[in-house]
Order: C-alpha cells, then structure tokens, then sequence
C-alpha cells in the first residue's frame, strides 16, 4: 500500500504523455498498480480523445471565421474577427464541462495569458520549439495542450513583415504585440482544454 500511495500522486503530477498509445499505457500501469480510488482519478476511457472532441469545433471555428473574414474584407477584416470573435468562440464552445483557449509565449492579447497549469508545458515546448500534444492530470479532471504551428497564411499578421495595412492596427489595438516576427513552422502557441471530470 504505501508503494501504491507514493505512486498515485506521482502520476497525477506527472505529465501523462502526449501520444494516445502513452497515455493508455498510464492508464494501464495505473490499473495495475494503484488502488480504485488512484485508477478512478484517471477520467474516461480516453481523455486524450475527449479533449480533442472538445477542442476540435473551436478550431474549426476560429479557422472558418478568419478566412471568411480575409476573404470578405481582407486582412484587415481578419483581424477584428480574430479580436472580437475569437474570444467569444472560446466561450462559445467551452460547455459540457471543457473549458478551450488558445495562448502563447509571444502574445498578442494579454487577454490570452495561459492558465497557470499551462505555462511550464508552453516553455517547455518553446525550449524544445515544438512537441507533441500534451495529457496532464489537473485536481479536477485533465488538461490538454496541442501545439500551433505558424503558417504561411498567418504571416501577414504574425510575419516578421506585417502586411503594411494591419500594421498601424496592430499598433493601435496591441501596444505590448509581441506576436509578429514568426517564420513558417514556427511554434506560435497553444491551444488549450481543460476537462473537468470529478
Ligand atoms: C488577419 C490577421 C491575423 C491572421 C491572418 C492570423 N492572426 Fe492570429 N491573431 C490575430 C489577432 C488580432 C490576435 C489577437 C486576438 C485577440 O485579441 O484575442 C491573434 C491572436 C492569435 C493567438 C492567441 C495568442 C495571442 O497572441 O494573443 C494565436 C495562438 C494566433 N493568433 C495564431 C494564429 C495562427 C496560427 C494563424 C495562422 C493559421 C493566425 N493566428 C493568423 C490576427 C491574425
């Protein structure tokens, strides 16, 4: 038992690993060697594949709404989308007990600061430039970490050369920018779930 008890919370604070194969594994070792109630802390049959379920439609949405608004009203448009819709997306499709966001190591809005949980996962993702998504366990269910990679299509607003019609509006709406100077395949940040379970 005491081996049991020492085991438990070392694998609720350890990072359960990124790939689904890993994070069965965890789950596994945890059946085997941990009490019910320490087996009982890992949530579902596959949280992995529930945080991506609830991550997925705001993805997609945040993806859908920017090229619609590039291809009705140029990059210019796309900005306002990405300022005043997309944090009413992450609201949007926060429900059945996800909460979803999206963040970075160079912000843009400090709107968009990481939850507290998230940002050894960001640094250790920017110290490595990138990586696999990411399973934790949380005290209240288990978060997600998925990594965004730049894009050519995001280097207008995010390039090291802004087109020259957002630039006076990035100034303007973000005087702390730090989010231009990103090179295609460049880590831009994260996005994020957390799923309450318990
Ligand atoms: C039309 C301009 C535009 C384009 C194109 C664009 N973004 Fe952004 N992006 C913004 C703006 C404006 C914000 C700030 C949004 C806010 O206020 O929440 C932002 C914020 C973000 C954030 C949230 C973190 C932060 O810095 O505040 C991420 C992550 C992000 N963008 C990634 C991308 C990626 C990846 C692409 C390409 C696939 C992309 N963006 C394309 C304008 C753009």
């Amino acid at each position: 038992m005491r081996f049991t008890a020492r085991l438990a919370p070392a694998l609720a604070l350890s990072l359960v690993a990124c790939t689904r194969a890993t994070a069965e594994s965890a789950s596994a070792t945890a059946t085997a060697t941990a009490t019910a109630t320490a087996t009982a802390t890992l949530p579902g049959r596959d949280p992995m594949a529930d945080a991506r379920a609830a991550l997925a439609p705001f993805k997609q949405a945040i993806q859908d709404a920017r090229m619609e608004a590039i291809r009705r009203g140029g990059i210019r448009d796309g900005i306002h989308v990405c300022r005043d819709e997309a944090p009413a997306l992450a609201a949007k499709y926060s429900v059945n007990g996800a909460t979803v966001g999206r963040t970075s190591h160079r912000l843009r809005s400090g709107a968009n600061a990481p939850p507290a949980w998230v940002s050894p996962i960001l640094a250790a993702l920017v110290a490595r430039g990138g990586g696999e998504p990411r399973l934790v366990e949380l005290p209240e269910g288990v978060g997600y970490v998925e990594p965004i990679v730049v894009q050519p299509i995001c280097l207008p607003c995010h390039g090291k050369q802004p087109a020259p019609e957002v630039v006076a509006e990035l100034r303007r709406r973000y005087p702390d920018d730090q989010a231009t100077g990103f090179e295609a395949g460049d880590l831009r940040g994260v996005y994020w779930v957390e799923l309450r379970t318990r």
